[in-house]
């Protein structure tokens, strides 16, 4: 775990964000669009991504800790502070729901479209920043609205020639509509969690994850239940799991301990400049498996994000975050 904001440092976990993302679109998109008997419950995926996360993060408090101070750890930044625990329980359960959607959207949308609409995050966690951080954005606005046109042009060939493709038993407008309200569940949980990550209490941003998972690991069992149930009762919470479901739970686990380091040392802003460089790798990842051939459309737009992140590097919001917030973790 990072301790000091050395540039090297910041510019790594943004880039390794970068290519998380960039695969994770690709393998959720792979898991519920390809053929298969038995299709995996995503309720379950969700849950198990919860479970996977909460274990690590136990293990990383764990090696923080001697065996003996890990309970007593546990217990008093836990069970003992229950209303600092309390704290994470509503980006907890809005990030179930999120991630519930994004699973949703990803069965119903072709994979450009599911990028760019996305990308709405990128305003929505602009407008909750100016809200609920009270930070001013004047600098970045123009920024953030040229990342959004080129990620745009750079989806138009792809959303093209994707849709002579789209299978008939997706539901565009169902797919739509979970990927706009997740989007603002996406920006309204990250710019809440940031709140506390950052505030006063003294609490590593492995055990608030730990606190997370103590809402997040019932509540998505819950889901489970609620939705599929009955294809549980008769075929096991494992039904339709192989190794590329496995892949993408674990991946997704590990895209979301990234996305709350990217929050600990920059903001939820540079974390969506990050992920729309993901777009541009995904859809170059999309052109070498599928023969993609980028136009002039798509040139202009891959451009205009790169310059919209220079604009935003050149404010001096995109690293310092790193330094301003870092601490230990
Ligand atoms: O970028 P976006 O808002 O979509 O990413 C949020 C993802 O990061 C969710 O999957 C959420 O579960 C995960 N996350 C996490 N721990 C945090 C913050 C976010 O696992 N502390």
């Amino acid at each position: 775990m990072p301790t000091s904001g050395s540039s090297s440092m910041r510019t790594a976990i943004l880039v390794w964000l970068t290519l998380q993302n960039s695969i994770h679109t690709l393998l959720i998109r792979y898991s519920r669009a390809r053929v298969v008997e038995e299709m995996f419950l995503s309720t379950v995926a969700v849950f198990l991504t919860e479970v996977i996360k909460c274990v690590i993060c136990l293990l990383l408090v764990a090696q923080e800790e001697t065996p003996q101070r890990f309970f007593s750890t546990l217990m008093n930044q836990v069970v003992r502070q229950p209303y600092d625990t309390l704290k994470v329980c509503i980006p907890a359960m809005i990030y179930i729901v999120q991630n519930n959607l994004f699973y949703v959207a990803a069965s119903h949308l072709d994979a450009a479209t599911f990028m760019i609409t996305s990308q709405l995050k990128i305003f929505t966690a602009a407008v909750f920043t100016v809200i609920i951080l009270r930070r001013s954005l004047s600098s970045t606005q123009v920024a953030l609205g040229i990342l959004f046109v080129g990620v745009s042009l750079v989806q138009l060939q792809s959303s093209a020639s994707s849709a002579a493709s789209d299978n008939l038993n997706q539901r565009p407008l169902v797919g739509f509509s979970s990927v706009l309200v997740a989007c603002i569940l996406s920006g309204f949980a990250g710019i809440y969690f940031e709140k506390i990550l950052k505030g006063a209490a003294p609490v590593s941003l492995w055990m608030r994850n730990v606190q997370m998972g103590v809402f997040a690991i019932p509540s998505s069992f819950i889901g489970v239940m609620v939705n599929d149930g009955e294809v549980v009762r008769e075929h096991g919470l494992l039904y339709g799991f192989d190794s590329v479901v496995w892949l993408t739970v674990l991946w997704y686990g590990i895209g979301g301990l990234s996305v709350a380091v990217c929050i600990k040392y920059a903001d939820n802003i540079a974390k969506n400049f990050a992920t729309s460089v993901a777009i541009i790798l995904s859809t170059i990842g999309s052109m070498y498996l599928f023969d993609f051939v980028p136009s002039a459309t798509f040139l202009f737009g891959a451009g205009l994000v790169i310059f919209s992140i220079f604009m935003y590097s050149s404010t001096g919001n995109f690293l310092s975050n790193f330094t301003r917030h870092r601490g230990s973790a």
